[in-house]
Parts: C-alpha cells; structure tokens; sequence
C-alpha cells in the first residue's frame, strides 16, 4: 500500500515537472525575452527596415555614430569599419547564416552574433587607432580567416 502511495507520487512529480518544461517552452517560443529585435535572416529586415542596404557607418541627429554589421561565412560586412574617435558608437550587428562571434580587441565587447536576432552595443573610443575584429566562434572550415577592422579617426 505504502509503496503504492509513493508510486504514484513520484509518477504525479514527474508529469508535474513535464508540464513546467512544456509551459516554460511554450511561453519562451510565444514571448522571447523582450528588448531582443528579431530579423527574417533570408532578407534582413530589421521592423521594415532593409539593414543591408545601410551597413556601415552612419551618423545620428544626436552626433552619436551608428554601425551596422552583417557577418557570414566569412567575413564581415563592411570589413574595414570606420567610426570616429570621442563619440558614442552604436554597433548593430547580426549573422546572415549560423553563429559567429564579435569581438572587438581593447573593448569590453565580445558576444555572439545569432541568425535572426540584432546584437547591440555601445562604446566610445578614446582615442584614433585600429582594433581588430576577429570572430571567436568557431563557424566552419574558413573561421581562422573571418575577421575585420575597426579603425578610429
Ligand atoms: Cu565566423 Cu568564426
């Protein structure tokens, strides 16, 4: 009798705990964490708006600079990535395929980029000069050769 009652309250824990993984993926599949853009990578349209048709460098009302990147496999676009220095810098950057890494040497940014969704980010460079931008995440056979430059004038 006991080990019946136990039974079915070990089988009752383990329906429970599918359920929470169920709900939890659902909600997840219906709400994405907010604040996260999502593009339709086959066009990349960020909201309407067609990014890679303004890639690169762009200036703000505010004085602030936008950049906007596409990574594929393997390079990045634009591969040379000018920004100006003691401003602050918008990166907006997403992969056209599978997952790459971002990474811009003597910053704090370092993430991923993932097909489908818009990474961003904010610095300001204080002085001119180069940093290289590699991808640290390994993408396929041509990974080694996939990195770009951000240079600061
Ligand atoms: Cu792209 Cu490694």
């Amino acid at each position: 009798r006991v080990e019946r009652k136990w039974a079915f309250f070990v089988v009752g824990l383990m329906l429970l705990l599918v359920a929470m993984v169920v709900y939890t993926g659902l909600h997840w599949a219906m709400m994405p964490p907010s604040r996260v853009e999502t593009i339709d990578p086959t066009t990349l349209h960020v909201s309407g708006e067609f990014i890679e048709s303004n890639l690169g460098t762009a200036r703000e009302a505010d004085g602030s600079a936008t950049v906007r990147i596409v990574a594929q496999q393997y390079s990045f676009t634009p591969q040379c990535i000018l920004v100006p220095a003691g401003t602050p810098v918008t990166f907006r950057a997403t992969s056209a395929d599978v997952v790459h890494g971002f990474l811009i040497a003597d910053t704090n940014i370092n993430s991923m980029l993932e097909p489908g969704y818009v990474a961003t980010f904010k610095t300001t460079f204080d002085k001119p000069g180069e940093h290289l931008m590699p991808c640290h995440e390994y993408c396929g056979t041509g990974h080694e050769g996939m990195w770009a430059h951000v240079k600061v004038i």
